[in-house]
């Protein structure tokens, strides 16, 4: 733990109404990330780039655009990545502090963890959901009924793969489905990985051992009768935790459906942004919407986009194209090369005529032979 701060603890209801000022959010952003592997094992999902933007900066933006700007990253994998990705939260406009464990904690593990750095009310996000949630609305609903843990539920076609939650009268939370099969699906409405939790409910979770918030934290509240609501949002919400979603999350940025106030490096122009020190021959072409990182090359007749987002440094040969993919920095594809959608972590090298498809994910340093051909 780092500069623990005081808090009076009703801060946040004095004169009857919130104050977004002084609510502390914790950031669980301690996972493993094993879905969004090979990507995650030498770079954690909290800070894997979105549009050239490590993820933790929406999430960051989203907080401050509500007023909250005391925010403590609850981390235990790869610490010292994402501490040199986000620093103090300065130019993010926060002030970042670290909850670190030793040992993973788990869901609520993470955030007791960091029980000495919040005050009175505590807004807990999962660190891998791209959301323009209302934060403020529910804030709102969560003092109106005078609640002591509120959940943000959103809706999903396909909830099979999420834990339901059913509401009762007044929006009270009745029953947690943890990944139902498909003849227990009573409702559409999912937990979308953001609490409002006032502080002493904290001291519920057992310390220092491995506490989920979903199978042991919330069943306690329900089971001791604590005033637990759900707040159903219809704002823009995907867990970026699959190499699918996590290019579905850039497709969604560049398609302008997700609100929020991070944009990429560089300026926009022709519907595409462009950052510093890019060389490009004239007759390379880039499609809109698509994002290139400083200082990448585009040689002759190379086409980029439409949707392809480029990292910083890489290296698109002559005659290459680039289409739906998502490429990290400092990779290098070869001349006459495809890429489509497809995912492409830092340094790897496609060899010239090398096609890779739909699905495809490149580890960091990954090299596909010229000629090979990957995917669909
Ligand atoms: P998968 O292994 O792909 O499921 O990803 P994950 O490890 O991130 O797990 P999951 O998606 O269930 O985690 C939800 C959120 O909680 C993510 O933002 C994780 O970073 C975070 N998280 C999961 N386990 C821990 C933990 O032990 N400690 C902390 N601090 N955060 C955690």
């Amino acid at each position: 733990l780092s500069h623990p701060r005081r808090h009076p603890r009703d801060a946040h209801r004095r004169g009857g109404a919130l104050d977004p000022g002084s609510v502390t959010a914790v950031i669980l952003a301690g996972g493993q990330g094993t879905r969004l592997r090979p990507l995650t094992y030498h770079r954690p999902k909290p800070i894997v780039p979105l549009l050239n933007v490590p993820f933790l900066a929406y999430q960051l933006a989203l907080l401050r655009q509500h007023g909250i700007h005391d925010v403590v990253l609850s981390c235990s994998y790869m610490v010292e990545e994402v501490r040199a990705a986000m620093g103090d939260g300065e130019r993010h406009g926060v002030a970042l502090r670290y909850a670190v464990e030793v040992e993973p904690l788990g869901t609520a593990g993470g955030v007791r963890n960091a029980v000495d750095l919040v005050g009175g009310l505590v807004v807990v996000l999962n660190g891998d959901v791209l959301t323009d949630a209302d934060l403020g609305a529910m804030l709102r609903f969560h003092a109106d009924r005078r609640s002591a843990a509120t959940i943000y539920l959103t809706r999903v076609p396909d909830p099979t793969a999420y834990g339901l939650v059913e509401l009762g009268e007044g929006g009270r939370v009745r029953r947690f489905i943890e990944k139902p099969d498909p003849t227990q699906i009573t409702t559409d409405t999912i937990n979308a990985g953001a609490y409002l939790l006032e502080r002493r409910l904290l001291d519920r979770i057992p310390e220092g051992r491995m506490v989920s918030v979903e199978r042991e934290f919330f069943p306690g509240l329900l089971a001791d009768r604590i005033p637990f609501f759900g707040w159903v949002g219809d704002h823009y919400w995907l867990d970026i935790g699959s190499p699918a979603k996590y290019r579905q999350g850039q497709l969604d940025l560049l398609a302008g459906r997700v609100a929020t106030t991070v944009s990429p490096a560089g300026a926009l122009t022709d519907g595409s942004f462009a950052a510093e020190g890019i060389a490009m021959d004239p007759g390379a072409r880039v499609a809109r919407p698509s994002v290139i990182g400083a200082g990448s090359r585009l040689g002759a007749g190379c086409r980029v986009g439409p949707c392809a987002v480029l990292g910083p440094e890489c290296a698109v040969g002559a005659g290459a194209a680039v289409e739906g993919a998502i490429v990290w920095d400092r990779v290098v594809i070869g001349a006459h090369a495809e890429l489509r959608d497809c995912i492409v972590a830092s340094e790897a090298r496609i060899g010239a005529g090398a096609h890779v498809g739909a699905g495809v994910v490149l580890e960091a340093g990954a090299e596909v032979p010229a000629q090979a051909r990957l995917g669909a």
